[in-house]
């Protein structure tokens, strides 16, 4: 089923310290960037940046629109580590590898995360450019037995059988309404829940029907892997999904999801997506 053993609480902790000794910066935030989404480091400022192939066990992603870079720095007078670019199930990684980053992250004093990503339209009132405040996940990796907290625990990180429901803390989800309110996207910021496939292949018709059929808003190929870790060691998360093209729902339709789909309209609301996490890590009190 792809799994392996997880990194060692040592070896993380090693890979932590390493970096801190590399870096001026003390982040309590850490910000993951999808698809065409990493502009969000843009705004960061007295950088300091490592490359993901300067870090011993950081998988490297492949895709077009993932730097692979981690750029500490101060965003809206906020100590931020944020990773422009990850890595996804369907180039190959195991699962666990996937989310070393967020553990990594935790030991370097990192308590709230925000992940972004791109991803398709499920509901049929959601429009391409939408941003979706995520309020739950459909994990269909972990009905196969594909889930980072699979192996060895420790109780270091957090319990063995941690809660998956309320992942997505209530509080910044008000505070991301009220921040979209205030910055005028009303009109385009949603709140839903996320699906995560393994990809790279796009669902087929009857994949998205039946995503909808579950209640599914929106689907991807991320996340959710380090979502699940970050909450097993007890940050706190917000998730922003980006609707970059609508799914497929009928048969012999004509239109088909494509990457260059996904990171032209990654282009168009880059600049509101990055306002919007802006604001809210400003808005964030810890
Ligand atoms: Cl339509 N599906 C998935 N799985 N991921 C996506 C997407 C669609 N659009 C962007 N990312």
């Amino acid at each position: 089923n792809g799994n392996i053993e997880p990194h060692t609480y040592e070896e993380v902790e090693t890979i932590a310290n390493d970096i801190l000794e590399k870096v001026k910066c003390r982040p309590q935030f850490g910000i993951i960037c999808g698809s065409g989404l990493g502009g969000l480091g843009d705004l960061v400022s007295n950088k300091e940046i490592i490359p993901y192939a300067d870090i011993p066990g950081f998988p490297v992603s492949t895709v077009p629109g993932h730097a692979g870079k981690l750029i500490f720095g101060d965003l809206e007078g906020k100590k931020v580590v944020l990773m422009q670019g990850r890595a996804h199930l369907y180039e190959g990684y195991a699962v666990q590898r996937i989310t070393l980053p967020v553990r990594v992250m935790k030991l370097m004093g990192v308590s709230v995360l925000i992940v972004t990503n791109a991803a398709g339209g499920i509901n049929p009132e959601y429009s391409v450019g939408d941003i979706m405040i995520i309020k739950d996940h459909f994990n269909v990796p972990g009905f196969a037995a594909v889930n980072p907290l699979i192996g060895p625990n420790d109780e270091r990180f957090g319990p063995r059988f941690p809660a998956a429901s309320g992942a997505y803390d209530k509080e910044f989800r008000e505070l991301a309404k009220q921040k979209a309110k205030e910055l005028g996207y009303d009109a385009f910021v949603r709140e839903g829940v996320y699906t995560c496939l393994g990809g790279p292949s796009y669902e087929t018709v009857t994949e998205c029907r039946f995503l909808r059929l579950v209640g599914v808003d929106s689907t991807g190929m991320s996340t959710i892997p380090e979502v699940l870790v970050a909450r097993h060691c007890g940050m706190r998360v917000l998730g922003l999904s980006l609707i970059t093209n609508k799914c497929i729902v009928e048969h012999d339709s004509k239109a088909f999801a494509n990457h260059e789909e996904v990171l032209e309209t990654a282009r168009m609301r880059t600049n509101h997506l990055q306002a919007l996490a802006a604001a809210i890590v400003k808005a964030i009190k810890i």
